[in-house]
């Protein structure tokens, strides 16, 4: 299905972007993707080694820098097949403490900039009856303490997904929108903190998480059946489904997971 295809996966020197790039490249696909710092982009590069491969440098929250790096993958590959906006960010602050600037960084790289890449990148996909997707969350289904900005940016996320799929429905474009329970990344590593500064640690033992690999390959198995949506992780689905049936519950066990006197322990 892939062989052939022009895929862009935002965000694909980390990760589960990565394990993205790394499969879509064995299975034939002409892959485009970005990141903000070279220096991964060019290990990238010299690691897959593939004439398959664009790797540019972009920022999906600025808008200009967006734009140009759709351009400029259709220029190189001459159309799009498949968006997979999978570029995101995270933060780790109680709302009462987390500055403005936090809150609206998550929401300008995780909700925005899939909404600029969307954008520019959309006749070609309609034109080529193509599939845009959406690396959500967990924390786009259920508010998730500590991380207010990011569940903000992930509901949105999935808002402005549903309604692009039902517009785009006579179209033969697939949109979907997939939620990853915790996967081993460096997400937590980069998360933001009160201050916008990088938190440079997880607070999870990232060894005992679903593997990038492993959800880069439900990722393109949802993309590849046409899903609508897909959640991934035991711990994921029971979220999910403890907060619709159950959400005062959930709302308490949520809350003894990730704070303890007060404080934030996840
Ligand atoms: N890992 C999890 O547990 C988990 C769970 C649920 C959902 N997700 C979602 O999965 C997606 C991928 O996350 P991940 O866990 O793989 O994170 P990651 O390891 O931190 O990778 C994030 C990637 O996005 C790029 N990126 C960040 N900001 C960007 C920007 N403004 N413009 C362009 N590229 C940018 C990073 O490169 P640069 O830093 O060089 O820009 C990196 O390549 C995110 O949307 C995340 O919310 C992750």
């Amino acid at each position: 299905m892939y062989s052939g295809k022009v895929v862009i996966v935002t965000g694909g020197t980390d990760g589960i972007g990565k394990a993205l790039v790394e499969l879509l490249i064995t299975k034939g696909a002409l892959v485009a993707t970005c990141g903000r710092k070279t220096e991964k982009l060019e290990q990238l590069q010299k690691e897959i080694s593939n004439q398959n491969l664009l790797a540019l440098s972009c920022d999906v929250s600025d808008e200009i820098s967006a734009k140009k790096f759709i351009e400029e993958v259709v220029h190189h590959f001459g159309k799009i097949d498949i968006l997979i906006n999978n570029a995101g960010i995270s933060m780790r602050s109680l709302f009462s403490d987390v500055s403005l600037d936090t809150m609206k960084q998550v929401m300008n790289v995780n909700f925005w900039g899939a909404v600029h890449c969307t954008k520019y990148a959309l006749d070609s996909i309609i034109e080529n009856k193509g599939t845009i997707a959406a690396i959500s969350s967990i924390a786009g289904h259920r508010g998730l303490p500590g991380r207010s900005g990011y569940s903000a940016s992930k509901f949105a996320l999935n808002g402005w997904m549903e309604a692009l799929r039902t517009e785009l429905l006579d179209t033969g474009v697939n949109v979907l929108w997939i939620s990853p329970g915790f996967t081993q990344s460096n997400v937590r590593k980069a998360a933001l903190t009160k201050n916008s500064e990088v938190q440079g640690q997880s607070p999870l033992n990232e060894s005992k998480l679903m593997t990038a690999d492993e959800c880069g390959k439900l990722i393109l198995s949802a993309i590849e059946k046409r899903k609508r949506n897909a959640v991934f992780t035991f711990q994921g689905k029971e979220t999910v489904f403890m907060n619709k049936f159950f959400p005062s519950l959930t709302d308490r066990l949520t809350r003894k997971f990730f704070i303890k006197n007060g404080k934030l322990i996840k």
